[in-house]
């Protein structure tokens, strides 16, 4: 297989990047950017001590936060990415054996969810990706700021 890593970090902020990323690996691949669920199940635990809080992915990839999160109990996990390679690999995946679970194509800065939709908002690694922009990470170019705020915008509304 060929190498799924960027020639340029700034790629990691494309959807062309993901979409690729997501083609060459095996459908049933997984990988945690940063943390496991293990690493952060105690304050997760402790943050959301509700099992039936309406939670939202921001950014799923193909991680394996969501899968363990529904198998200790949270439910309403909505998984959102605007990869949809990502997503219709992910729901195969898991359709059959997490049903309740969600999954959604959808742009984390512009949500298609109604208003107080959710509880909870999850991002895990997936602003860090939309930040990979060249240059001064204490002075980023204007639409990484936009960008970012249009997440911010969407998740408090
Ligand atoms: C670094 S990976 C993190 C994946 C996962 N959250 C984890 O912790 O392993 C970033 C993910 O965010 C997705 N992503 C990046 N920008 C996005 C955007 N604007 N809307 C939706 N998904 C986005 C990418 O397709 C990719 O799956």
């Amino acid at each position: 297989m060929a190498s799924v890593l960027p020639q340029k970090n700034e790629e990691y902020g494309t959807k062309q990047y993901w979409d690729q990323r997501y083609s060459q690996e095996p459908p049933d691949a997984s990988f945690d950017w940063f943390k496991s669920y293990e690493d952060v199940a105690d304050i997760l635990r402790e943050l959301i001590p509700d099992r039936d809080a309406r939670i939202v992915m921001l950014g799923c990839g193909n991680s394996k936060l969501s899968e363990e999160m529904y198998d200790d109990g949270y439910r309403h996990v909505v998984n959102t990415d605007y990869s949809g390679v990502l997503i219709n690999n992910m729901r195969r995946l898991h359709e059959h054996t997490r049903p309740e679970m969600e999954w959604h194509e959808m742009d984390i800065r512009s949500l298609t969810f109604d208003a107080d939709t959710f509880d909870v908002a999850i991002d895990k690694g997936t602003m860090d990706a939309m930040m990979t922009a060249n240059g001064d990470v204490w002075d980023p170019p204007s639409n990484i700021i936009e960008n970012c705020n249009r997440e911010v915008d969407e998740v408090i509304r």
